[in-house]
């Protein structure tokens, strides 16, 4: 492409501060080092992970340096490719990871995990492998998060963050497979591994959440109650698998008490899917003794959840996820192949589309519970 090897100057909604709503700036993105790949973004999903550090960064997530670009649930186009990349060419439809996988390392070798570390302190810092980041603004360096930074036109990720999709997947549907269906799903139907006619209770039926009942469908889960305290996610809920909806205020008792009696003893899983220590709680205790699954895939890095030990005692197991449990490049092309085959939703949880200059009005709209995914498009002209 024309523009490889150089500086590309393109739009970007960069976060000045911790609270501070985005602001849309003209940046400029550096061609790619060694054992990267410089992509143009072409649409991404807006993450309840996005809002939380922008708004609780410090709060309920470790502090991220700023200035920052957020965004990490994209699809694109490779541009161009840096010195001994191998895998991908200019032209390729992709996916970028904030989870990466290298393929080589014992994790990536091991059935057990997906938490491949390749490059993890630095991304998790908000820099490449390096120690800086591809993207600037007037000459000051702009952090990317968790590596990738997909509310911006262009970004450059490491190789072994990005995953190769097939030519004919739409990006503007298949960008929700970079984190948050991936997660609900997998919680489901890897981390969880919901049996057939078993009963569950999803919590939080945002995108996650939806994605988590979808799992449970898939795995044929007889009972699939979906928890939320906004009844407006219900119908879909409900379209998408739940076969009952509840809402913890319309009861005195706590919600792992109505689940217990709704189930004659609690659920044989129970998936977390909001981010509070107050649910995990909940659903954990809304779970069967003897075998009852807890696994959470709502995200918060320093706050502490309330565990009864006479709960674990008594046969209840409790699990996290991340990312699903997927083992991201490899796994990631086959979740776009069973979106492609429809085995897989994504369009149902696309509420709203907007341009990128729109996207403190997709946060606003996540916040009040009024989208479940709001899509941006990024290479239209607002
Ligand atoms: N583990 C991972 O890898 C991973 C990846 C993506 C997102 N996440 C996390 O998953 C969570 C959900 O993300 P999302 O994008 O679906 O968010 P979202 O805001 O779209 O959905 C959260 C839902 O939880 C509901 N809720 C809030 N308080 C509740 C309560 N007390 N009881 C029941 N429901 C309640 C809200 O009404 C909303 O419908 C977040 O914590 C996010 O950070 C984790
Ligand atoms: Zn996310
Ligand atoms: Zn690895």
């Amino acid at each position: 492409m024309a523009t490889k090897g150089e500086v590309i100057r393109c739009k970007a909604a960069v976060a000045w501060g911790p609270g501070k709503p985005l602001a849309i700036e003209e940046v400029e993105v550096a061609p790619p080092k060694a054992h990267e790949v410089r992509i143009k973004v072409v649409a991404t999903g807006v993450c309840h992970t996005d809002w939380e550090y922008l708004y609780a960064s410090g709060k309920g997530m470790t502090y991220r340096p700023f200035p920052l670009i957020l965004g990490h649930e994209a699809a694109g186009i490779v541009e161009s490719v840096g010195p001994e990349v191998t895998q991908f060419s200019p032209g390729d439809k992709v996916i970028p990871l904030f989870l990466p996988y290298c393929g080589e390392c014992e994790r990536c070798r091991s059935a057990k995990t997906n938490l491949c570390r390749k490059n993890w302190e630095n991304t998790q810092a908000g820099v490449l492998a390096d120690g800086t980041s591809r993207i600037s603004h007037q000459g000051q360096q702009i952090y990317q998060f968790l590596g990738v930074s997909s509310f911006c036109q262009y970004t450059v990720v490491p190789d072994t963050s990005l995953a190769k999709i097939r030519s004919d997947a739409p990006l503007d549907k298949v960008c929700l497979l970079g984190c948050g269906v991936p997660t609900g799903y997998g919680a489901a139907v890897k981390t969880a591994q919901v049996e057939k006619d078993s009963s569950c209770a999803v919590f939080g039926l945002g995108a996650v959440g939806l994605a988590a009942v979808m799992g449970c469908k898939t795995a044929e889960a007889k009972r699939i109650i979906g928890v939320d305290v906004n009844p407006d996610k219900f119908e879909r809920a409900a379209q998408l698998g739940a076969t009952d909806c509840v809402n913890p205020r319309d009861y005195n008792e706590p919600i792992q008490e109505v689940l217990q009696k709704m189930t004659d003893g609690g659920v044989d899983y129970a998936l977390e899917c909001v981010g509070s220590p107050a649910v995990m709680t909940a659903a954990l205790e809304a779970t069967t003794e003897a075998w009852g699954t807890c696994v959470i895939a709502g995200w918060t890095e320093t706050e502490v959840m309330d565990v009864k030990v006479i709960k674990i005692l008594m046969g209840r197991t409790l699990k996290g996820t991340y990312f699903g449990g997927w083992k991201s490049a490899i796994d990631v092309p086959k979740l776009v192949d069973d979106y492609m085959n429809k085995k897989l939703k994504l369009d149902e949880l696309i509420t709203h589309n907007l341009p990128l200059d729109q996207i403190n009005a997709a946060f606003d709209l996540l916040k009040s519970g009024k989208s479940i995914r709001s899509v941006i498009s990024l290479q239209v002209d607002t």
